[in-house]
């Protein structure tokens, strides 16, 4: 089965197509992403109304060559996904309505596929991974440790009560005077910083959950930033450095909570899978395999194109949803909010997949 992928619920443009064979292995065909950074910097974060003009722009030229690059057609394909939400909603109705077009003139299915559960099934395009696994889900919107049971079978374990990870980098960054996004550029820094100058808060710590809060942490920095301005180079990179160390600790600390509540209620996972843009952060990484092998399992995260935003995940989510006979109507509407509780399981059994599910 090969489909089409659309991506637009935030500051990247992206298509792809995504093959799934009939044993369950993916094949990446294409998977074309283009970045809006460079218009969103001047305004130190993503602006929506330039992010869904330029996904309008873009977007046609996108799909041709997703297309394109391996020899395919509209109709060569067998399916069109687009990522129906949760997310920015002008772009969300830019992708879900170019699907819904190519869908209905080429009569071929439509899958409007829940951005979380993309990132959630990312990790079974690239490598065998069966149910249930732990899903730790850290980008610049969504802070989440899920159960991961099945195509449509998510349980969230825990969430976090205010700023996503990637928000508290970006915020971070921009009050140190980084140029957005600020992920990558903390990381950098913190690379020539002293972890253990500044001692910050690590929310939540031992609490008896898996959830996260952050803006504290964000708040903190900023006192110390001021408490020693006006900040030398040194200063910088101490501050990146001793943030970045609270959060790896934290992410440690929350999700071996995370893994813990996992086991009681469905027992071993087959794996902790990390996804979006945080999961590039090696830092984080470190931390993450240590909760992994701690719990007797492996950690999976999928290389970097694959952990932020891109239409292949979007296509291979929506070719596990066919492929479980899952399909959308055209009155399907665009979401701002979707919660991955309430996405749809299938309600027959599904086709045999790798690994069961
Ligand atoms: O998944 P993603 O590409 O987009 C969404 O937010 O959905 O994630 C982007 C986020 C940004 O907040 C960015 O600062 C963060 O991921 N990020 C990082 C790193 N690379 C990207 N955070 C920490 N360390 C990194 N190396
Ligand atoms: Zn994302």
């Amino acid at each position: 089965m090969v489909v089409l992928g659309i991506e637009t619920t935030c500051d990247e443009t992206s298509a792809a197509v995504v093959e799934r064979l009939p044993d369950g292995r993916g094949v990446i065909h294409s998977n074309v992403v283009l970045s809006q950074i460079a218009e969103h910097t001047p305004f130190g974060g993503v602006v929506p109304e330039i992010a869904a003009r330029a996904h309008v722009e873009q977007l046609d030229r996108i799909i041709r060559q997703a297309l394109a690059s391996d020899g395919y057609t509209f109709g060569t394909i067998d399916g069109v996904a687009a990522a129906a939400g949760p997310g920015l909603i002008g772009g969300v109705i830019v992708g879900l309505t170019t699907a819904k077009a190519i869908a209905l003139v080429t009569g071929k299915p439509l899958a409007a596929v829940n951005h979380l559960e993309a990132h959630a099934l990312s990790a079974r395009l690239i490598q065998d991974t069966p149910f249930p696994y732990c899903l730790f889900l850290a980008s610049g919107g969504h802070t989440q440790i899920v159960a991961v049971r099945g195509v449509g079978d998510y349980v969230r374990i825990g969430t976090t009560l205010d700023d996503a990870i990637g928000e508290a980098f970006d915020k971070t960054a921009k009050l140190l005077g980084l140029p957005y996004p600020g992920g990558p550029q903390v990381e950098q820094l913190a690379r020539r910083g002293d972890p253990q100058r500044f001692q910050f808060p690590r929310p939540l710590a031992r609490r008896d959950n898996a959830d996260f809060s952050l803006s504290g942490l964000k708040t903190a920095v900023r006192l110390a930033a001021e408490r020693i301005a006006p900040l030398s180079e040194t200063d910088v990179a101490d501050l990146c450095a001793s943030f970045q160390q609270a959060i790896a600790d934290t992410v440690f600390d929350r999700v071996r909570m995370g893994l813990a509540s996992f086991r009681a209620s469905y027992g071993a996972p087959t794996a902790l899978v990390a996804a979006g843009g945080v999961a590039a952060n090696f830092a984080i990484r470190r931390v993450l395999e240590f909760a992994a092998v701690e719990a007797g399992t492996k950690l999976v995260v999928p290389p970097p194109e694959l952990c932020t935003d891109n239409g292949a995940m979007i296509a291979w989510a929506g070719a596990e949803r066919l492929a479980c006979g899952l399909s959308d109507g055209l009155d399907i509407s665009p979401r701002a909010r979707w919660p991955l509780e309430e996405v749809s399981k299938p309600t027959m059994p599904a086709l045999p997949l790798r690994g069961g599910s």
